[in-house]
């Protein structure tokens, strides 16, 4: 199985890659030859989509669609194409999933997904071009909200889980809300990830 964990924190080492790398001990718990690849987006080039829509618009029969920003984005979608497990870590940032995050989001997808129909001159909702089933679990982490007001403070799992399965077939298995951790700390959500991980596996 190849696992590619992507972690949308600005910062190592910190709530988000440490629960990450919890959720990846969980999956090698249970598959040790699991190949694990853990892809920091802030490391990367990666641009804003321009909307050009080439990719949506392109009739490839590829998994993937071409994109006309050549970036650090290139590689990233052969990761991406290789993966048959999915992590995906942000910190909430507004409500929402970090710029970061989004960006990346952005640029998966039209590339991994077509639109599905049409009706009258107007496209359809995305549909993966790949037909290779995934899977995925969320990792979210929060400074000051609560697991039991997350509703005011967690829009990015859903966001997340909507593209992994509109644009990259992956069906996600479980997610983690981990909130307040400026009060609680990471380590009160350490066995949280690890679990989930097992559940990816
Ligand atoms: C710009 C910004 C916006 C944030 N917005 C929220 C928020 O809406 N709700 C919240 O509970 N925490 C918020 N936080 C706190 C982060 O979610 C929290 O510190 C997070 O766990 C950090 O993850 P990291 O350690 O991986 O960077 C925000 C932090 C930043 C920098």
């Amino acid at each position: 199985m190849n696992l590619l964990a992507i972690v949308g924190s600005a910062r190592k080492g910190k709530a988000t890659d440490t629960l990450v790398d919890r959720a990846i001990e969980g999956v090698l718990s249970r598959s040790p030859d699991c190949d694990v690849k853990k892809l920091y987006l802030i490391d990367h080039d990666i641009q804003y989509c321009r909307n050009c829509l080439a990719c949506r618009d392109s009739q490839t029969k590829d998994p993937v669609a071409d994109c006309v920003i050549e970036d650090g984005m290139g590689a990233i979608r052969e990761d991406v194409l290789q993966s048959d497990a999915l992590i995906f870590g942000t910190p909430v940032h507004m409500g929402y999933a970090t710029a970061v995050m989004m960006t990346f989001l952005e640029r998966i997808c039209w590339t991994f997904a077509k639109p599905e129909g049409k009706v009258l001159s107007i496209h359809g909702c995305p549909i993966p071009r790949s037909s290779k089933a995934r899977k995925a679990i969320i990792i979210v982490t929060s400074g000051i909200v609560p697991p039991l007001f997350r509703k005011f403070c967690d829009d990015a799992t859903k966001l997340i889980r909507n593209t992994a399965r509109d644009s990259l077939n992956a069906r996600t298995v479980g997610a983690l809300y981990a909130g307040d951790i400026e009060h609680r700390g990471v380590a009160y959500y350490h066995d949280s990830a690890f679990n989930l991980g097992r559940k990816l596996a």
